[in-house]
């Protein structure tokens, strides 16, 4: 029970499958993106939807972040004892949420997203309720096709919630996921262009509406890392996967393999057929094969150290097929996953290391909470 179990010292004392986290590589992709942070003069408001943990927390707001952006009240409320400014980029739309995040609101800096007139409505609803005014952000789309109001309509949509009486719009926001299916690092630098440009479209027509436009906010990993000269007009960068890093980053062309963070050791359970079977299925690598539904990644994980791929799943069996001759039995294998952010909300603690040595258990402290 990994909650309760002796801190193991080295690497090899750990039982598999385990998400192992390497100090060094975490904090070379933390640096680089304070640099990137500082250098535009932006402040850093990472996604902690990809680690879901305090103490992962802490050390970004040690490092200078001015606060967390989370995707789901569960995980505002998990991370507020770590932090005390929080970002909720998620859409709310009924009462019942409206007045739990209120009640957040009353207790720490929580700005909410709104991209439709009836959530912006519940939140008013129930700030009127509590007796506060809710500090919102705008989401506009930038070709991602999710959330996201046309930036065009800003102007309108901004009189129609100040209109409310209980919101103040306090900024705009977009996120351009789609980065993720970009097929060239020009398509990427395009896609981060028009990512700042959509904020910067929708700010102007807010203040036009009158609200005192204070954040400009853009982030996903790739648009971050493409580093452009126009982040200079933002105020706010919203990252969450470079911490980890994974295959997807990888094979977007925007990290390499050894800066991956994060990996999976696993032990090959089974050589019978041909095959070599590992210890970790859907239930600890997911099901990935890139972000957002993009499927530019084959297999479910790369064994580095041997080229190999894990190329089919079941819950609690992944296959390398073909993998009998050069793998053995009892053999423990570090696998580098498709999508980070996912492999840590399938683990209870993940280990931070250093080499082969063990320094602490990471918490992942709102494992699931997806309300
Ligand atoms: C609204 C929003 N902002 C920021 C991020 C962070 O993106 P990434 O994990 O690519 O850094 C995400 C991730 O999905 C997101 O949905």
């Amino acid at each position: 029970v990994i909650g309760t179990e002796k801190l193991p010292l080295t690497v090899d004392e750990v039982d598999t499958p385990a998400v192992l986290v390497d100090r060094k590589k975490l904090v070379a992709n933390l640096r680089q993106v304070d640099e990137i942070a500082k250098s535009h003069n932006a402040d850093l408001r990472p996604h902690a939807k990809t680690h879901k943990s305090r103490a992962l927390t802490r050390l970004q707001l040690e490092r200078g972040a001015v606060g967390i952006t989370v995707a789901k009240l569960d995980e505002a409320g998990a991370l507020s004892d770590s932090c005390r400014d929080i970002f909720l980029a998620y859409p709310i739309t009924s009462d019942l949420k409206a007045l739990r995040a209120m009640d957040y609101a009353a207790d720490f800096d929580l700005t909410v997203a709104v991209d439709t007139v009836e959530g912006a409505e519940a939140l008013s609803r129930a700030a009127k309720k509590k007796g506060l005014i809710s500090q919102v952000l705008i989401e506009v789309d930038c070709g991602l096709r999710r959330c996201g109001i046309d930036p065009e309509d800003t102007e309108d949509f901004t009189r129609r919630l100040i209109a409310l009486g209980a919101i103040e719009v306090v900024g705009v926001f977009s996120h351009a996921g789609h980065a993720y299916g970009a097929l060239s690092s020009d398509e990427l630098r395009e896609i981060a262009r028009c990512e700042i440009e959509s904020v910067t479209v929708a700010a102007d027509k807010a203040r036009k509406a009158g609200a005192d436009i204070r954040v400009l906010s853009v982030g996903s990993t790739p648009t971050i890392l493409a580093n452009l000269d126009e982040l200079d007009n933002v105020t706010e960068l919203r990252p969450g996967n470079y911490v980890f890093k994974d295959r997807t980053q990888v094979e977007l062309g925007v990290a390499t393999l050894e800066e991956c963070a994060l990996t999976v050791l696993t032990t090959v359970v089974s050589t019978v057929g041909g095959n070599a079977v590992i210890d970790s299925g859907s239930k600890t690598l997911g099901l990935d094969r890139g972000a957002h539904g993009n499927n530019a990644t084959d297999g479910y994980g790369l064994i580095e150290s041997r080229g190999m791929i894990v190329d089919r799943l079941s819950e609690e069996h992944g296959v390398i097929s073909g993998g009998a001759p050069r793998l053995r039995a009892g053999e423990r294998l570090r696998i580098v996953p498709n999508h980070a952010c996912v492999v840590t909300n399938l683990t209870d603690a993940m280990y931070l290391v250093d080499g082969d040595e063990v320094v602490s258990r990471l918490e992942v402290d709102v494992r699931g909470g997806g309300r």
